[in-house]
């Protein structure tokens, strides 16, 4: 509340002395008569502090606070005194008369017009600098006939400058900078003969600049205009500011030329007039200007030569002439600018060899030279500046290949060539340059692969090579320039597959691969890159249906799979995709109905045409049968997983949670004892529920595959053929959960937007009043659990397999703690909720029981855990975290391993210390724990046995602290280790290597 932005000034004399000072009115020759509003008279102290009030009642409320030292003293009818009372923000002279006003960044709201300037002329500075001021300057400013110093800039101020501003004779500084003044600049402007700082920038003023600013203000060191509307020619009379250092005229409607006279201006340092309407030739004094380190004269007209002149300037180290329409060869003197560091001569039309006459200017930064006719071979030259950030050589007519030599600009971010006739192959050298966050070789000649060493650009955010004749596949590499932005190689001769690891590419917004021979599926990957918003992959023979998860992307606006072999249906999951706005899909295989969303139903036939059998309302194609509403959902693919743990209040939180995230008004009149049916993600929930009661018949125990302590799971085949599992929950209803509602809105969210490999799929919910259910994605390979249990099952299940699933399960928990913000704790990681895939990969399932990790909100935990898995602490602490999931993993780990779960072993090792624990494991051989039932792995693998036997041993010490993140454990598990001891002789309590 109390923001003392401001200095305070102190009072400056004791006296409080009467002024009888009479200052006369200025007025000159040659311009209007100015005289003052009022008669200037006698100002009494009085006057002054009463003026002052005033403005103060006139402001804005929150204003009052702040000046609250503005106030007359509780002595009721004493004068206060503004300089001996501190009043912030005033200052005095040695007369006691109120000499300075700043209220800088005040945050003072309110208008000048209550300011009664006639009684405070005594100010010499009035500083109302970035404040929210509105309304007009009134013309009484010209009062205030001592002041030098005026700024009122970054305020909203209106209307024009008032002539009488010219009364300020004594003015030095003046600054209405960034507000929204209109109008002319008043001729009487030049009579503020003083001015050494005169700044009218980003107003809206229009008309010409008045010639007597030019004629009469040679002092001016600082004169800026920029953003206004003025119009009209710069005067030549502009050689008289020879004192002038910093012009900005840019971004107005200037016209004319450039006048000669520029060259009179020994002292200028930097000159900027971009962006207005000036024509002819640069003239050749500006080689005159030695002091000039600036000059940017981009967006103009400007026509002829660069004058050869230009190598004069010394002192030139920024020079933008861009988008103008000069032209011929580019002086070879511009070799000898030697602290030239920025170049941008982008858009004209200049010829000759710029990069020979460039390698001389070795402080070269940022170069830009794109849209030229340079024709240069750039083999022979350049790319050896170790200080080049930046390069855009683009739409030019270089030639030549690209040199290895590039590879050494090891501090390059942007190398852009694009558009020349650049050949040969990429050299693999580039890689060198590992800074590169933008490299374009798109539209040239390059020939051969794209060079494996790409994968040092880890910064890369943007790669073209589209338009080219590269060969071979995408490197697998891609997947490694995680923070890429754009990818586009369309139009080359790439083959082979889409690398899965493009899904790595988690940034990804655009990517076209269009125009290549790639062949096989689309990797489902692609529609985990959940930033992805335009996907090309048209004309190339890919096959394979539409990856379902394409449909989830959240911002995914543009897909043109046409001309290829793409078939089966289109995922239900589109008909959620709302965000999408254009799709082409023509010239596959596809079939079965058009999603309902208006990107699909409202699209052109073209977009549809020569497909196996589309149907739906877009004219050109037949509609689709009726169907019952039970088929309506025929692509749904929905997934189950079997949950054993949890507990139910909880999932039932979640169920409701679920609903008012979506439904949230309707959740306040839901009827708990209606048989309303309130659930879903899908918007046609109700389908769902029909169809998966169809599906069990009605739960029949004939579908049942697992029941747990809360529920029972059951496998559920949809009408298009594809199954799910559902877990159907024992009681459902019967808690008065609203207010654990709002405190799991955000659990609910994260966990319906989970997408891991070794993740299962919660798809969404069913409640109703007689049954409510979770709908998962369904894994073929049944739980860890069965595998290890059953001893056939059990002897197909080898070291390696083991291993990786390990793997999956510690990826799967390290992305939770570690790549979730805030961390999701499992908590009850068992070998039941470990699925297997037909391809032996792990999934955890049952995120039911998690609960978000909030380090600044009060832990809410109740044990959810299975019993022989969960962490010690529990019994005595409610505390949950992380280290309870390492726990957990850490005896799944040692269950994989010795085949059952390692309960004795677990309780022998805490009947001991710690330290004799080691101990005495020292004597115990890996032999003795491993899962007999399958043979002892050969020495490599016995190795990758023994850590994780180590690493399950340090994930259950007792101790949480002690224990290891999932993090590490996952960084262990994917090392290449490497021992030359044969299993016998390693044993168990031997130090983790770190
Ligand atoms: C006015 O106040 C601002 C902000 O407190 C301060 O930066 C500036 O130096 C002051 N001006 C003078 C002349 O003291
Ligand atoms: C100028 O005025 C316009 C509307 O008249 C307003 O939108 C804009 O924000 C103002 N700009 C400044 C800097 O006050």
């Amino acid at each position: 509340m109390d923001k003392h932005l401001c200095s305070q000034f102190f009072f400056l004399g004791l006296l409080l002395v009467l002024s009888t000072t009479f200052f006369p009115i200025v007025s000159a020759s040659h311009f209007t008569t100015l005289k003052p509003n009022e008669e200037a008279k006698e100002i009494s102290h009085e006057n002054e502090v009463a003026a002052l009030l005033k403005w103060k009642a006139s402001l804005d409320n929150k204003c009052q606070l702040l000046l609250s030292s503005w106030a007359t003293t509780t002595n009721t009818n004493a004068i206060s005194n503004p300089c001996n009372n501190n009043w912030f923000g005033i200052g005095c002279n040695k007369a006691g008369r109120v000499a300075y006003l700043n209220l800088t960044s005040c945050d003072i709201r309110g208008t000048l017009r209550n300011l009664n300037f006639s009684s405070l002329n005594h100010l010499l500075r009035l500083e109302l600098y970035n404040n929210s001021l509105y309304g007009t300057i009134p013309s009484n400013i010209g009062n205030l006939s001592k002041l030098y110093y005026l700024e009122l800039g970054s305020n909203f101020l209106s209307g024009p400058i008032p002539p009488e501003i010219g009364l300020l004779a004594n003015m030095w500084f003046f600054s209405i900078y960034h507000n929204n003044i209109t109008g002319h600049v008043p001729q009487q402007i030049g009579l503020m003969r003083e001015l050494v700082t005169l700044d009218l920038g980003f107003n809206s003023i229009t008309g010409m600049i008045p010639s007597t600013i030019f004629g009469n203000l040679s002092d001016l060191y600082f004169l800026s205009f920029p953003k206004n509307e003025l119009r009209g020619y710069i005067p030549s009379s502009i050689g008289n500011l020879t004192k002038l250092e910093i012009l900005y005229l840019y971004k107005n409607r200037l016209s004319g030329p450039i006048p000669e006279e520029i060259g009179m201006l020994k002292s200028i340092r930097d000159l900027e007039l971009f962006d207005n309407h000036l024509t002819g030739h640069i003239p050749s004094s500006i080689g005159n200007l030695s002091n000039l380190t600036i000059l940017l004269l981009r967006l103009n007209n400007l026509t002829g030569r660069i004058p050869e002149e230009f190598g004069m300037l010394n002192s030139l180290y920024d020079i933008d002439l861009g988008v103008n329409n000069l032209e011929g060869d580019i002086p070879s003197s511009i070799g000898n600018l030697e602290q030239l560091t920025y170049l941008a001569l982008y858009e004209n039309n200049l010829t000759g060899n710029i990069l020979i006459i460039l390698k001389n200017c070795t402080n070269l930064y940022r170069i830009d030279l794109r849209g030229n006719k340079f024709s240069e071979n750039i083999s022979e030259t350049f790319g050896i500046n170790l200080n080049l950030d930046y390069i855009d050589l683009s739409d030019n007519r270089f030639h030549g290949e690209l040199d290895a030599t590039w590879g050494v600009c090891r501090g390059l971010t942007g190398f852009k060539i694009s558009n020349n006739y650049i050949s040969g192959n990429i050299p693999g050298e580039l890689g060198g340059a590992y800074q590169l966050q933008v490299l374009d070789l798109s539209s040239n000649q390059l020939m051969g692969i794209i060079p494996r060493t790409f994968d040092n650009f880890m910064e890369l955010l943007e790669l073209r090579l589209n338009d080219n004749r590269l060969l071979g596949d995408i490197p697998l590499i891609i997947g490694k320039l995680s923070k890429l932005l754009s990818l586009n190689l369309a139009r080359n001769n790439l083959s082979g597959l889409i690398p899965t690891q493009i899904g790595d590419c988690k940034e990804l917004v655009d990517l076209n691969l269009s125009q290549n021979a790639l062949d096989g599926n689309i990797p489902f990957q692609i529609g985990e890159m959940n930033a992805l918003e335009t996907l090309d992959l048209s004309y190339n023979r890919l096959i394979g249906e539409l990856p379902w998860q394409l449909g989830e992307l959240k911002s995914f606006q543009v897909m043109k799979i046409s001309h290829n072999e793409i078939s089966g249906s289109i995922p239900s999951s589109f008909s959620q995709c709302l965000s999408l706005i254009s799709v082409n899909i023509s010239y596959n295989q596809l079939e079965g109905a058009l999603p309902n969303i208006p990107a699909f139903q409202k699209g052109p036939f073209e977009a549809f045409r020569n497909n196996k059998g589309l149907c739906g309302d877009v004219a050109g194609l037949k509609a689709c049968p009726r169907v019952n509403r039970g088929n309506k959902k025929r692509d749904t693919k929905l997934i189950i997983l079997p949950m054993l743990g949890g507990i139910v209040f909880l999932i039932v939180a979640l169920l409701l949670t679920s609903l008012t995230y979506r439904r949230s008004a309707r959740i306040e009149s839901r009827n708990h004892q209606s048989g309303d049916l309130f659930s879903v993600w899908s918007f046609d929930g109700k389908m769902v529920y029909e169809e998966i009661i169809k599906a069990t018949e009605d739960f029949n125990s004939n579908h049942c595959i697992g029941v747990g302590g809360n529920g029972s799971v059951f496998k559920a085949k949809m009408p298009n053929g594809q199954l799910v599992a559902v877990k159907k929950l024992h009681t459902p209803e019967t808690i008065g959960l609203s207010n654990l509602i709002e405190g799991f809105r955000n659990e609910i969210r994260a966990l319906t937007e989970i997408r891991h490999r070794n993740i299962v799929k919660l798809y969404g919910f069913c409640s109703h009043a007689l049954h409510s259910f979770l709908v998962y994605e369904f894994l073929e390979g049944g739980s860890l659990l069965d595998m290890l249990s059953k001893d056939e099952k059990a002897m197909e299940f080898k070291w390696i397999t083991r291993i990786s699933i390990l793997k999956d399960v510690a990826n799967a928990l390290a992305y939770m703690h570690h790549d979730c913000s805030p961390p999701i704790i499992h908590r009850d990681i068992s070998s039941k909720n470990v699925l297997l895939d037909t391809g032996n990969r792990g999934h955890v399932s049952d995120f039911g029981s998690a609960k978000f990790l909030n380090p600044h909100s009060s832990n809410w935990t109740a044990f959810a855990g299975t019993y022989g898995y969960a962490a010690p602490e529990l019994a005595y602490t409610m505390e949950v975290n992380e280290k309870c999931d390492v726990y957990s993993f850490g005896v799944l780990a040692l269950e994989v391993i010795m085949g059952k779960h390692p309960s004795d072993f677990i309780s022998y090792i805490f009947s001991t210390s710690s330290a004799s624990m080691l101990k005495s494991l020292d004597h115990k051989m890996l032999k003795d724990v491993l899962d007999k039932r399958i043979s002892s792995p050969s020495i490599e693998v016995a190795e990758k046995v023994l850590l994780v036997t180590k690493l399950a041993i340090s994930c259950v010490h007792s101790t949480p602290q002690f224990r290891p993140t999932m993090k590490q454990v996952s960084v262990q598990l994917s090392r290449k280790i490497s021992t030359s001891k044969g299993l016998s002789f390693v044993t168990i309590g031997e130090p983790l290597a770190s």
